[in-house]
């Protein structure tokens, strides 16, 4: 399975599909699951169960789609902290969309839809979140710059050698 993980903003559903349809595999979008499934909104599930209550049918969706028919799987932001996730994604491509926060909240900053946009700890969220990314990571391409189709040609080359993807040097984590 190819995964696309990454904080809200990142681009893994615009991306995710692009890329999908670049290599002629199916594109899932876990949260899209989730909502058909329970026939809700992300916002009225964690209304509904609280975010527990979401990161438990996101987990269970999520093992549920990588053991199922090759695809390219776009996982919602928070899927990671979910041990089982992580502990799911070990031996498949996993591609992080690197984004800084100031450019996720630049574009999807204050949207209904998106819950923990809302949280009054958001810049916690999201350092605790930055290992995470990169330790299920294979592949890391900051996205900063660069425009959809760039970032799957990127996505594209990068699956066949992680070398061919250039880190750039202005993204605030380069150089560590
Ligand atoms: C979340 C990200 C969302 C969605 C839910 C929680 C998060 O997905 O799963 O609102 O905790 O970061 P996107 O990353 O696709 O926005």
């Amino acid at each position: 399975m190819i995964v696309l993980v990454g904080f809200m903003g990142a681009g893994k559903t615009t991306v995710g599909r692009a890329l999908a349809a670049r290599l002629g595999r199916a594109f899932v979008d876990s949260d899209h699951v989730i909502e058909q499934g329970l026939g809700l909104s992300i916002a009225d599930i964690f209304e509904g169960y609280g975010e527990a209550g979401f990161r438990e049918i996101e987990a269970r969706v999520i093992r549920e789609q990588l053991a199922g028919p090759e695809a390219v799987l776009a996982l919602g932001g928070g899927a990671i902290t979910t041990d089982s996730v992580r502990e799911a994604l070990d031996g498949h491509d996993v591609v992080l969309l690197d984004i800084a926060l100031e450019d996720a909240l630049s574009r999807v900053g204050g949207d209904p839809g998106r819950p923990m946009l809302h949280r009054p700890d958001l810049a916690q969220v999201f350092a605790a979140r930055a290992d995470l990314y990169r330790s299920v990571a294979t592949l890391r391409v900051p996205v900063a710059g660069r425009s959809i189709n760039e970032l799957v040609e990127l996505v594209a080359a990068g699956l066949e050698d992680a070398s061919a993807v250039p880190l750039d040097p202005e993204t605030p984590d380069a150089g560590e």
